[in-house]
């Protein structure tokens, strides 16, 4: 059997994209940097899938083929005799590089962006089945003009008359517009056309058989080494470390640092939810050293870096005790890769959630769960037996609440916001919203105000309400929640926490506010 797909991603905004149809239709896919070696590509192969992936997918980019800085993609992979799909900039690299022409849109006329009529020529190869004219998506300048030796045009549109190319019998095909997209009709028969009927795959990818392979790995990557896994409750932090476990069993420390920052029970929970799996878990009680390090300190950017630096520290104490550690697990998933940047990508943002730790512990990395989508890590937590509750839950930052103590963070703002926070949780989920949510949280201002309870005026705290929708945090649309339970909420929340006299809802999307409030 030999199932997996490598994507060749030269730096095209929909290459995430591809990743994941092809994962939609149930072949596991893996995402390389569009300058990949023949030998790199070969070593990210899965052992048991083989020595060389069963098809490699050439993915959009930005450049033009032709200006001499182009990253084209290694000529050897032209001679492992696997099936080849180049995809917008990808087929235009496959032309260049296989002795084609391509010219720049200026040149032809031919610039697309957006819908275009293309019209099947051949119905063979990727376009088996298809024939007549359908829509597609194209997002083009140049094109190209002629195709290299051996390939036949399978499709064009009116600009472009080579909208489609083909060559049968080394199974290498290029399109120029976008099969990926939701919108060009056909694109999933186009894929499924390369991955089955060229490829010879089989749709059989499954999260069972990804656990499999992945624990072989790590297994055959570890030895007898020991590794050390800082876990804090999130989905994918959890998930990594629980597959590390499989792997390594007793040779795995994990830590869970309590830094005074986290949700009500949060700690005994973590801790609770792990030990069902086998797992134990270091729990070190660090609230006081955090909260006097943030003493008196009310920039939140100066405060993200006490946590940060603070965190480091503790866990280095922890791994200390553990003896020669050599690994690290980190729960990176793919938008992380990509919002991180692969070598041809421009870096968006960085991910430091342990802030440079492994570096100057000079530990190695183990992402185990980096190729994966957020939905694809529920499911493997899923089927590694973690209960559905915990597989479910919000993200939740880093640096805790203590990006949502606005200003000074001190222990009474913190178990304010925690007991607002509870109820919040509370009555969202028995509104069945919580997954429906991206996140639903209480921020505390720490603006006071005045009130009137019972006959008495009071001057107690503000609760902000945030709740959004988003499909990654990039944007997110504030929710729009029942008005009913955005009274419960509010009204528990005066009765029942002491000190609070005032809620108030955040209606603001991302951008131009981001999530969290600071
Ligand atoms: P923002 O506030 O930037 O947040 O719109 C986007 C998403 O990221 C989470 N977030 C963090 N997660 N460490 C994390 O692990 C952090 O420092 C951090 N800051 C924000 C936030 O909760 C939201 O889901």
């Amino acid at each position: 059997m030999k199932n997996q797909v490598i994507v060749l991603d030269f730096g095209g905004q929909y290459t995430q994209l591809i990743a994941r149809r092809v994962r939609e239709e149930k072949v596991y896919c893996q995402v390389l940097s569009g300058d990949a070696t023949v030998e790199e590509i070969k070593k990210a192969v899965d052992p048991v899938q083989g020595d060389v992936p069963a098809a490699i997918i050439f993915s959009g980019g930005p450049d033009s083929v032709y200006i001499p800085t182009a990253v084209l993609p290694d000529k050897g992979i032209f001679e492992l005799g696997v099936p080849i799909l180049g995809i917008c900039y990808g087929m235009q690299a496959m032309a260049k590089v296989l002795g084609g022409r391509v010219i720049a849109g200026t040149e032809s006329g031919g610039r697309e962006y957006g819908p275009a009529e293309f019209t099947v020529k051949e119905s063979s190869g990727i376009l088996k089945g298809l024939g007549g004219r359908f829509r597609v998506i194209m997002s083009h300048g140049d094109a190209v003009e002629t195709p290299p030796p051996g390939f036949d045009v399978l499709g064009s549109t009116e600009k472009t008359p080579v909208a489609a190319m083909g060559d049968p019998a080394r199974r290498f095909y290029g399109v120029q517009f976008h099969p990926e997209v939701k919108h060009t009709e056909n694109g999933r028969d186009i894929l499924g056309n390369f991955l089955f009927h060229a490829a010879g795959m089989t749709p059989d990818w499954t999260t069972s058989q990804f656990i499999e392979s992945s624990v072989a790995r790590i297994r055959a990557t570890v030895g007898d080494a020991k590794v050390i896994s800082g876990v804090s409750g999130g989905v994918d932090s959890t998930v990594a470390t629980v597959l590390v476990h499989k792997a390594v069993g007793d040779n795995l420390h994990c830590v869970l640092v309590d830094h005074g920052l986290l949700r009500k029970d949060e700690a005994k929970y973590v801790v609770a939810s792990l030990a069902k799996l086998g797992i134990k878990v270091n729990l070190v009680n660090a609230q006081d050293r955090f909260l006097n390090a943030l003493k008196g300190v009310t920039d939140p950017e100066k405060k993200r870096k006490i946590i940060g630096e603070e965190f480091i520290r503790v866990f280095e104490e922890e791994a200390r005790k553990f003896g020669d550690i050599e690994y690290f697990v980190q729960g990176t998933i793919y938008p992380d890769v990509i919002e991180s940047g692969s070598r041809l990508r421009a870096v968006i943002k960085s991910h430091h959630n342990v802030g440079g730790l492994p570096e100057r512990m000079h530990l190695k990395l183990i992402e185990p769960i980096r190729e994966l989508f957020k939905d694809e890590v529920r499911l493997v937590g899923r089927e590694l037996g973690l209960p559905a509750e915990f597989i479910n839950r919000h993200p939740f930052p880093g640096p805790g609440l203590g990006v949502r103590v606005l200003g000074e963070v001190t222990r009474d703002k913190l178990d304010t916001l925690r007991e607002a926070q509870a109820i919040l949780d509370e009555e969202i989920r028995a509104a069945g919203l919580y997954e429906k949510l991206w996140q639903a949280f209480c921020v505390i201002p720490g603006v006071r105000t005045v009130g009137v309870m019972g006959d008495s005026r009071t001057f107690g705290h503000l609760i902000a309400i945030r709740a959004v929708e988003s499909e990654d945090a990039m944007t997110a649309h504030w929710a729009k929640l029942p008005y009913d339970l955005l009274e419960r909420v509010s009204s528990r929340i005066v009765n029942e926490v002491q000190d609070v006299n005032r809620v108030v809802l955040d209606i603001t999307s991302k951008p131009p506010s981001t999530i969290e409030w600071e």
